[in-house]
Formats: C-alpha cells, sequence, structure tokens
C-alpha cells in the first residue's frame, strides 16, 4: 500500500516538473520570425562597418546592411555569429551587380550592357579564384586590394617601362571602360586582353547581343583613349612592351639614345669625308689640266725651234 501511495505521489510531483519545464521551455523559446531592424540599430554595435558604408555610394543607394546580413532583429538582441548572416560571394551581389544569365554577357551594339560585374568577373580569370570582396571592402566599396599585391611578378615587369613612367596603371589597360551605361560607361571586370588583332569584345552573331569572355587590344590600347591615332595592327605588334618583352625599359632607352647619337656622328663624318673627297678630286682635275698646260707648251715650244730655226 505504502509503496503503492509513494509510486503516485512520484508520478503526480514528476509529471508537474515535466510540466513546468515544457511551459518555461515554450515559453522562452523566441519566435523564429526575424526583422528588420534598421541600419540605426547595428550602427550602435558596429560603428567601424556603420562608419565606412554611411560614406559609400551605397548608402546613398539604400542598400542597407540587412540587405546583405539578412534581418537582424534577433541578432540585436542577442548577438551571436549563429542569427546573422555573411556571404561572401560573388552571387551575393548579383541582385544588383548583374543582367540576365550569369554565364553570359549581355551586350549591344559594340559595348557591353551596363551593371554586369558579376556576369563579367564570373567569365574572368579570376572566377573560383576571388570574389567581388577579395579586392572591395564590402561595406565602403573601396578597392583594397590592388592588381600588384596579387601579381608582384608582373608589377616588376612593367616597372621602368615607358608608359609606367607616364603614370599609366594596371587597370589602364586590363579594367577599360568597354561597359555601357545610360549615364557614362564603367570599368570592365573581364580582365583578361585577348592579343589576336582579330578579337572582338561582342560576337558578330545575334545582333551583337552577346559579348565574348575576354577585352580586345582596340578597347586596352586604342579606345581607351590613350592611341586613338594608332590602328589594331600597330597595336598587335607593340602589345608585349606593356610586360617588358619588347620593353622600352629605361637602359634599352639609354642604349637607343647611344645608337642614335653614334649613327648620327657617323653621318656627319660621311658627310665630311665627301666633302674632303670632292676637294680631293677637284684638285686631281687641277694638277691634271696643269700638266697637259707643261706639256702643251713644251710641245708648242719645241714646234717653235724645229719649224722656226729650221
Ligand atoms: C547589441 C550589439 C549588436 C547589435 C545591435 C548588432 N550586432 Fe552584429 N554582432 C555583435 C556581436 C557581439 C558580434 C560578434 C558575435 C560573435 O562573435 O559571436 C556580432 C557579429 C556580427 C556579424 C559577424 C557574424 C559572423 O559570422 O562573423 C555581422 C555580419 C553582424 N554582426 C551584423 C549586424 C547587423 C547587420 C546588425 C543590425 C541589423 C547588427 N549586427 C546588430 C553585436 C551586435
Ligand atoms: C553590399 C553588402 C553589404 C552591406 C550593405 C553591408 N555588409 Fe557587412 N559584410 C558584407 C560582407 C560580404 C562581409 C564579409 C566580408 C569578408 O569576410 O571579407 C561583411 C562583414 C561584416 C561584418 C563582420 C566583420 C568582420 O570583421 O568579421 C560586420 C560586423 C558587418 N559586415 C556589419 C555590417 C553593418 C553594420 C552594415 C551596415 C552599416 C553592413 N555590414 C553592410 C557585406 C555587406
Ligand atoms: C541591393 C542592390 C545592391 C547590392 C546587393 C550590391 N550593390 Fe553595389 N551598388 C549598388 C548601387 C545601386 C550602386 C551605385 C552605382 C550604380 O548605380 O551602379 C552600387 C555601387 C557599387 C560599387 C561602386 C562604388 C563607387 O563608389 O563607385 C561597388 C564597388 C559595389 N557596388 C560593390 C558591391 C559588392 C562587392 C556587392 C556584394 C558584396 C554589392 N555591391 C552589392 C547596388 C547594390
Ligand atoms: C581583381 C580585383 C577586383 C575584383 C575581384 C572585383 N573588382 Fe570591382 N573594381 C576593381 C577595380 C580596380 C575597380 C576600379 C576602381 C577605380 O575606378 O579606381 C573596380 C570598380 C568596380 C565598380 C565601379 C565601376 C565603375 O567604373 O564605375 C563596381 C560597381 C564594381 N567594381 C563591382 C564589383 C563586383 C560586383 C565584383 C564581383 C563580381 C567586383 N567588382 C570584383 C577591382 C575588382
Ligand atoms: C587577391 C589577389 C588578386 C588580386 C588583387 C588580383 N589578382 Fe589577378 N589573379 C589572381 C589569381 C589567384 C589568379 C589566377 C591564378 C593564375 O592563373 O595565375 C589571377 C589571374 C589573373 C590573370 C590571368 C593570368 C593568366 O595567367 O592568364 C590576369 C590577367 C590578372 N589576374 C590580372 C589582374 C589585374 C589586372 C588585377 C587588378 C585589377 C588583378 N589581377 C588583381 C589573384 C589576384
Ligand atoms: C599598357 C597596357 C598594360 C598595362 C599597363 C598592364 N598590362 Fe598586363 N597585360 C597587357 C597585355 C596586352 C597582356 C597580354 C599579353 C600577353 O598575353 O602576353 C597582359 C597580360 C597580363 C597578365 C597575364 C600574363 C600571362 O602570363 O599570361 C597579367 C597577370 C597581367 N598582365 C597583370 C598586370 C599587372 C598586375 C599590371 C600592373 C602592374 C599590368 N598587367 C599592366 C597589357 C597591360
Amino acid at each position: 500500500m505504502a509503496s503503492g501511495r509513494l509510486r503516485g505521489l512520484l508520478t503526480v510531483v514528476l509529471s508537474t516538473i515535466l510540466i513546468i519545464i515544457l511551459f518555461s521551455a515554450a515559453s522562452y523559446s523566441e519566435p523564429d520570425e526575424r526583422k528588420t531592424v534598421g541600419f540605426s540599430v547595428c550602427k550602435i554595435c558596429h560603428s567601424g562597418e556603420f562608419n565606412s558604408w554611411s560614406l559609400s555610394l551605397h548608402k546613398d543607394k539604400g542598400v542597407e546592411c540587412e540587405i546583405c546580413h539578412g534581418p537582424g532583429s534577433l541578432h540585436s538582441k542577442k548577438p551571436s555569429k549563429t542569427n546573422i548572416a555573411i556571404n561572401v560571394s560573388s552571387k551575393s551581389c548579383s541582385p544588383c551587380h548583374s543582367t540576365g544569365d550569369l554565364d553570359s554577357i549581355p551586350a549591344e551594339g559594340n559595348m557591353l550592357k551596363g551593371r554586369i560585374q558579376v556576369n563579367e568577373f564570373l567569365a574572368s580569370p579570376h572566377a573560383g579564384k576571388l570574389t567581388c570582396v577579395s579586392c572591395h571592402d564590402p561595406h565602403s566599396q573601396k578597392v583594397v586590394k590592388s592588381c600588384s599585391t596579387c601579381h608582384e611578378g608582373k608589377e616588376e615587369q612593367f616597372k621602368g617601362t615607358e608608359m609606367e613612367e607616364a603614370g599609366v596603371k594596371c587597370i589602364d589597360c586590363h579594367m577599360p571602360e568597354a561597359v555601357k551605361l545610360n549615364e557614362g560607361s564603367e570599368k570592365s571586370h573581364l580582365i583578361d586582353i585577348n592579343t589576336d588583332p582579330n578579337a572582338r569584345l561582342t560576337y558578330f552573331v545575334d545582333d551583337r547581343k552577346v559579348g565574348s569572355g575576354y577585352l580586345t587590344l582596340e578597347w586596352s590600347c586604342l579606345t581607351s583613349g590613350c592611341h586613338n591615332n594608332k590602328n589594331i595592327k600597330w597595336a598587335s605588334e607593340l602589345y608585349g612592351v606593356a610586360h617588358g618583352a619588347k620593353g622600352l625599359t629605361r637602359d634599352i632607352k639609354e642604349k637607343m639614345g647611344e645608337i642614335e647619337n653614334l649613327s648620327n656622328q657617323l653621318s656627319e663624318a660621311n658627310s665630311k669625308i665627301k666633302v674632303l673627297q670632292e676637294e680631293v678630286e677637284r684638285t686631281d682635275v687641277q694638277r691634271l689640266l696643269l700638266g697637259g698646260l707643261i706639256v702643251l707648251t713644251a710641245l708648242l715650244v719645241s714646234i717653235y725651234y724645229f719649224v722656226v730655226r729650221s
């Protein structure tokens, strides 16, 4: 009897505890409905990110924190890495920096269409190796890694060339303004330069509505505004200069100067030689005439003697 009562009491106590636990768990579990709270809330704890973002074009265009990081109501109450999103993939930028099918590059006429950085990036040699935020700070959008950080060898080659000394930068050739916007043009993210003089930026199909996955010498050298008085043949013969192949590095320039100097001296010497030779020739003629005159006089004298005296 006693053990039966005890068992009953125990059951009641245990179930009460269980109910209390379940009830409290239920009442403490937060609704998993994340809402957006606005950047002024994020600003309280993330002043660094807020400060660089607040001076950016994204701020001006209303690209707020939660567009990239997702709704932050839960996170703001109980900050944790698990309740806020971070997406470094270039696809996270594609809602606004791409057009149409990401595997193709939309073009129009002879230029690429505007705001297609993700389409271009995916066709570039950087696809799969970098993301947009490898080069750009996601908050200020400024370029925080220059080409030379990762391509030291290329920078070495470029250093001391005539163009480097004239202030030309990597992006002047590798990111020319081949992208057309309504309001102007944008720098291309294709990066790769096809050096074939017959290569085209846009395919000659489908009314040139598809771009090729590379830049052409036309865009890198001619239409960039640097050599618009030259032609594609000129560019295809000389592009190697950019990386020192047939490059006019400083010491080669000095040697070429010396050669020119010497050849100037040579042609000066040659013309002097010519003048002297002419003088010599003239003296020869005079001598010949003088000799002739002497012989003639001698002949006349002897004729006189023979004829007059005989
Ligand atoms: C009350 C302070 C606070 C507020 C408000 C706040 N955060 Fe945070 N946030 C933190 C803390 C603390 C961490 C670090 C969490 C950790 O390391 O576990 C963090 C981390 C992050 C991270 C990094 C997550 C990761 O995986 O590394 C992001 C992104 C972030 N917050 C975005 C936001 C955004 C967007 C807002 C506004 C919607 C916001 N935060 C509001 C305190 C806050
Ligand atoms: C255009 C998209 C975008 C916007 C807008 C944006 N972020 Fe970020 N944020 C990112 C990306 C991408 C990363 C991850 C960067 C990385 O890991 O290299 C990041 C990282 C962070 C981190 C983690 C930093 C760290 O060092 O771990 C915090 C905190 C953060 N963002 C807060 C904010 C806040 C606050 C705002 C608004 C003022 C904001 N972000 C707006 C894309 C964005
Ligand atoms: C919700 C739309 C949206 C998203 C998402 C977005 N951007 Fe933008 N971004 C814009 C707009 C709008 C501009 C203004 C320039 C324009 O109109 O093309 C801009 C401009 C930029 C600029 C040029 C800034 C300048 O000062 O010239 C960079 C760089 C940039 N975004 C990088 C990114 C990166 C990297 C991501 C992804 C991490 C991203 N954006 C995500 C809308 C967006
Ligand atoms: C290899 C480095 C690198 C990568 C990767 C990169 N960018 Fe850029 N981006 C640049 C440079 C350099 C500029 C030119 C900045 C300048 O004008 O000084 C630029 C310019 C821009 C601009 C402004 C274009 C203009 O001419 O007005 C936008 C928008 C942009 N990038 C978005 C993106 C997006 C989105 C991604 C990812 C798909 C991306 N970038 C990937 C280096 C990079
Ligand atoms: C964060 C590092 C990083 C930055 C910054 C960067 N690159 Fe690259 N780049 C790479 C990697 C990684 C590859 C692919 C590896 C390879 O094939 O060499 C690559 C490949 C390339 C290629 C193709 C190389 C080949 O052998 O065909 C070119 C061209 C190039 N980058 C130019 C640039 C230019 C121009 C810039 C500046 C706008 C730049 N890169 C900025 C890392 C970077
Ligand atoms: C005057 C235009 C010009 C400038 C400036 C320039 N490049 Fe190039 N770059 C080219 C051309 C053209 C090619 C393609 C030539 C080739 O295939 O050899 C090329 C090729 C490359 C390659 C791929 C080479 C390979 O081995 O396949 C890389 C990487 C590169 N450049 C990086 C850079 C970097 C980094 C800078 C700045 C320090 C820079 N370039 C400056 C025109 C330029």
